[in-house]
């Protein structure tokens, strides 16, 4: 039997397809593996959203440059930018696919089989998703699934439409069939998955939106908690706010990437909303029956982004008060239309506009958990940290709670759901001691996932 490894780099969207391509392998009759040297075929699925990400799968590749006895393959987000480049730069390397190809991944693995050299997959006009039966979850109690693939936006800065091509949604039935079987497999957690979850359209005559779509799969009998990333505010309506609020099983938390808090440089970005249109949709939020936990995704440094402009985003922090965000400095990138923009910022300025933004939002942060300790959670347990000797979660706001629980020693919390008294708070988690009352666990659980939202 042939055996493989995969590393995944980037988003939730491409740990989801690593999961995708290790069951479309597994049918294939290979079996994978814990380490490259134990490989026949060597799998890297890569991001290339940011320069650094892309840096590292090249540097994964010269670890291996005199390895003649392997396959070596570059997959997903690298793979669709660079194209044949890869085989220059790492001439070891036998396969190239982006992901808008996968369906192909067998048939291509297959051509490496019978002896072909080099073979590719990067045709970006898709029409369909990367439908697979064979999927292989890494966790048998929290599951991502795929509801759109791609983006038709064109955010000046972002690679995406040119690695994961055209928006293709799924159909309405193909998703709520997934969720069953999800659900009787002892799934209880469902992430649906997309670049932009909110430009769902089901291409059925049942034509369901993301909201209708989000609210049928919270119906689902054994799901208990629903999530969604990423959502884009020129598509985000009210309506999605109001599912949340009907529905206990849709978590309570929206990420919502703003970007930038300066019209200005949302115009530049051609971000399609204005300052005051994203600040609408917090306000529904915000008015919401059930608190809502908001997060957001900020670029600084962008070009012409000036201090003033950076002040509104700064601003725009103290209005929203998010309860966390990830903040990144601009990169910019092959074929992205910011480009072309002159007035760079420069680095170092870069650099300090970004620890301007943590610190301030770190301060946020303390404030906002802070007031949490004292309350009793609800997490959903992902995995046990030896090294402190605590459970690890996500509360429905996905806040990452630690915490012990009195004579669990022997038995595990893998997969349930227990009800937990906050009795301390950091900018980036909270710990606290399990309440009695633990629901029942699902059928062998295995790990929890971790990797950041998609783009959008
Ligand atoms: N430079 C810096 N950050 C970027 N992002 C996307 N493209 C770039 C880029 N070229 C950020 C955006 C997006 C998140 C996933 O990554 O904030 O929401
Ligand atoms: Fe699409 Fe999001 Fe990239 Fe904008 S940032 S182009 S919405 S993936």
């Amino acid at each position: 039997m042939k055996t493989f490894y995969i590393e995944t780099f980037g988003c939730q969207m491409n740990v989801h397809d690593t999961e995708k391509v290790v069951g479309a392998l597994a049918a294939r009759g290979y079996r994978e593996v814990d380490s490259p040297e134990k490989a026949d075929l060597v799998l890297y699925n890569t991001c290339s959203i940011r320069d650094k990400a892309e840096k590292k799968v090249y540097s994964r590749l010269q670890q291996f440059r005199r390895e003649k006895s392997k396959v070596f393959g570059v997959l997903g987000c690298v793979a669709q930018q660079e194209g044949e480049q890869i085989f220059e730069r790492a001439p070891h390397v036998r396969l190239v696919c982006g992901s808008a190809s996968y369906s192909r991944l067998p048939e291509l693995i297959a051509e490496i089989e019978q002896g072909r050299e080099r073979v590719t997959g990067l045709s970006l006009d898709a029409e369909q998703t990367f439908e697979t039966p064979y999927a292989r979850r890494r966790s048998r109690f929290q599951a991502f699934l795929t509801i759109i693939e791609g983006c038709d936006k064109s955010c000046a800065y972002c690679v995406v439409p040119f690695t994961r091509g055209p928006e293709r949604s799924r159909t309405s039935a193909a998703v709520m069939e997934e969720v069953r079987r999800l659900a009787a497999e002892g799934y209880t957690e469902i992430t649906l998955l997309g670049q932009n979850v909110n430009s769902y359209r089901d291409p059925s005559p049942a034509r369901w939106d993301f909201a209708t779509l989000l609210a049928r799969v919270a119906e689902v009998p054994g799901i208990r908690r629903v999530r969604f990333t990423t959502s884009h505010p020129a598509d985000f309506t009210r309506e999605i706010v109001a599912v949340i609020e009907e529905k206990e099983t849709v978590c309570n938390h929206v990420h919502l990437p703003v970007q930038s808090g300066s019209d200005r440089v949302l115009a530049r970005m051609q971000r399609l909303y204005t300052r005051e249109r994203y600040l609408e949709c917090i306000g529904w939020m915000k008015a919401a029956r059930r608190p809502i936990a908001i997060t957001t995704d900020i670029i600084v440094g962008f070009p012409g982004e000036t201090e003033r402009d950076f002040e509104r985003t700064i601003a725009l922090l103290d209005e929203v008060q998010y309860d966390s965000l990830f903040s990144f400095k601009y990169s910019p990138r092959p074929n992205a239309p910011a480009l072309a923009l002159d007035e760079q910022v420069p680095e170092e300025e870069k650099g300090r506009r970004l620890r301007i933004l943590q610190e301030y939002q770190r301060a946020i942060q303390i404030r906002k958990n802070a007031r949490l300790v004292g309350t009793v959670q609800e997490v959903l347990v992902e995995r046990f940290n030896p090294a402190t000797g605590q459970w690890v979660g996500h509360t429905p706001e996905n806040r990452t709670l630690n915490f012990t629980c009195a004579g669990s020693g022997e038995e595990s919390l893998l997969g349930r759901y227990v009800n937990v008294l906050v009795t301390r708070s950091g900018p980036n988690s909270l710990a606290g001691e399990s309440l009695t009352g633990t629901s029942p666990a699902a059928p062998d659980a295995g790990a929890g996932l971790g990797a950041p939202p998609t783009n959008s």
